[in-house]
């Protein structure tokens, strides 16, 4: 039953019979001759079936053909350079395996709410295909840069008891005789955890925001890569984050050409993000602002139009350090030269991409954090295995974590983080 040849590999067999099965992509008549565009996942072949060549049969069976018809078709494999994928099938037998009803996405432009409701089907069409093989290989290049640097893969549970990145973003259920949990909006910090017993960690899944903002950059269930490493300060976290931002990129670039193309994805920007990158305070980035007449207070956090202005000023991604302490998270170490800043790191993406780096070196004090969680109105009990980590052979530890849709939206220059995940979920859309 399954295919033996996939279009991908049509070089393989030129000038012999090959079967293909697929997906009917388009159809096109002349007279004697009917052009097939199969595809199978893989690729797209145009499979030319010539009248004088077939049975009436099968010269009808390709006449019924409607957009994503399924069929198996018996060919030819002739080099054609003009052809797309450059090469061509010459069609010897053909058989329908389902007829396709009446295709709802067209070959004309549609709505995108169209698209989003029928994104079972959206995910077919040529550019989602491009994106989501752009998607796999960023997945890849990430588990590659970290399995290659001696980094363990740590599992971090998905219903969790407490927030990690602040109340105001949890999706809350019931759980059982215990209360309310909550689902994870980060691993950070189990992955603490596993740095202590493992040197090097990092945590790989989706995280859950109840985002109330209906910006392109939210999504309400997003995949995050978070590193966490022992003995790591906030330099070291940057080294890493610059290093590892170079590697998805130029790995992507190098390999995934022909989908960048389908894209239009023009690289010349792509292609600037080497290392190293800027490293600028939040202080430096507050002066920019003003210089741009942007009326900013310091102390307040960076918006995305903040940051797409920031990120205009250079070519490649650009780090912003020790941001003002009451922004950011219980958990990141103030800097013992400004104790009104925390050692926290943001990494701007250019053309507009904004935030897609958060990090920072922890607080490794156990009773500067107990300090912080009583600031920050924290439920102590809920932390007690959290501060134990101070308490047992602290070690001063840093990390970060990398929105993986931000990432995959950036470098397919995407205009909305909708299409960088198979099924996107936001504030107005849990369906399909
Ligand atoms: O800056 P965030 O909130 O950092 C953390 O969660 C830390 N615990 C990470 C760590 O230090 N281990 O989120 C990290 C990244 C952001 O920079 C962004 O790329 C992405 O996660 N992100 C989102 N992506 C899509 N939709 C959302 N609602 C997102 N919120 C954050
Ligand atoms: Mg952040």
């Amino acid at each position: 039953m399954r295919p033996t040849v996939y279009i991908k590999d049509l070089s393989q067999h030129v000038g012999k019979e090959v079967i293909l099965k697929g997906w009917l992509y388009n159809k096109r008549s002349s007279g004697k001759l009917k052009f097939l565009i199969l595809r199978d996942g893989t690729g797209y072949v145009q499979c030319v079936v010539f009248k004088g060549n077939v049975s009436e049969e099968i010269f009808e069976s390709a006449e019924k053909l409607t957009q994503e018809s399924s069929f198996e078709v018996k060919g030819k494999v002739r080099e054609e350079k003009r052809a797309v994928g450059g090469f061509e099938l010459d069609v010897i037998d053909l058989k329908i395996i389902s007829i396709a009803h009446e295709y709802p996405i067209t070959p004309k432009e549609h709505g995108i709410e169209f698209l989003i409701d029928n994104r079972h089907l959206w995910v077919r069409s040529k550019k989602q295909v491009a994106i989501l093989k752009i998607r796999h290989r960023i997945i890849k290049a990430i588990r590659d840069f970290f399995d290659q640097r001696g980094f363990v893969l740590f599992d971090p549970p998905i219903i969790t008891p407490n927030a990690c990145e602040g109340t105001s973003t949890l999706f809350e259920m019931d759980y059982f005789d215990l209360g309310k949990a909550y689902l994870t909006q980060s691993g950070q910090l189990y992955a603490e955890s596993g740095a202590m017993a493992l040197g090097k960690v990092y945590t790989f899944g989706p995280t859950f925001r109840a985002e109330k903002s209906k910006t392109r950059r939210h999504l309400t269930e997003f995949w995050m890569v978070e590193p966490e490493m022992a003995f790591y300060n906030l330099d070291d976290d940057m080294d890493l984050a610059e290093e590892f931002i170079e590697y998805i990129i130029q790995t992507v670039l190098k390999e995934m050409k022909e989908e960048l193309k389908e894209l239009e994805r023009d690289t010349t920007n792509l292609e600037k993000v080497v290392r190293p990158f800027p490293r600028i305070s939040y202080s430096e980035a507050v002066e920019i602002l003003k210089r741009k007449g942007v009326d900013f207070q310091w102390g307040n956090d960076l918006g995305g139009t903040d940051e797409t202005f920031i990120g205009e000023e250079f070519d490649r991604p650009v780090m912003i350090h020790r941001y003002p302490a009451e922004v950011k998270a219980f958990y990141m170490k103030r800097d013992p030269e400004n104790p009104k800043v925390a050692l926290a790191v943001d990494v701007i993406a250019p053309e507009g991409y904004g935030e897609i780096i958060g990090g920072s070196q922890r607080e490794d004090d156990l009773d500067a954090l107990l300090f912080r969680i009583k600031e920050h109105n924290l439920p102590q009990s809920f932390f007690e295995w959290y501060l134990d980590l101070r308490r047992y052979g602290s070690v001063p530890h840093a990390g970060f974590g990398l929105g993986l849709e931000r990432t995959v939206s950036w470098i397919c220059g995407l205009d909305h983080l909708r299409e960088a995940i198979p099924f996107p979920r936001m504030i107005y859309r849990n369906t399909p």
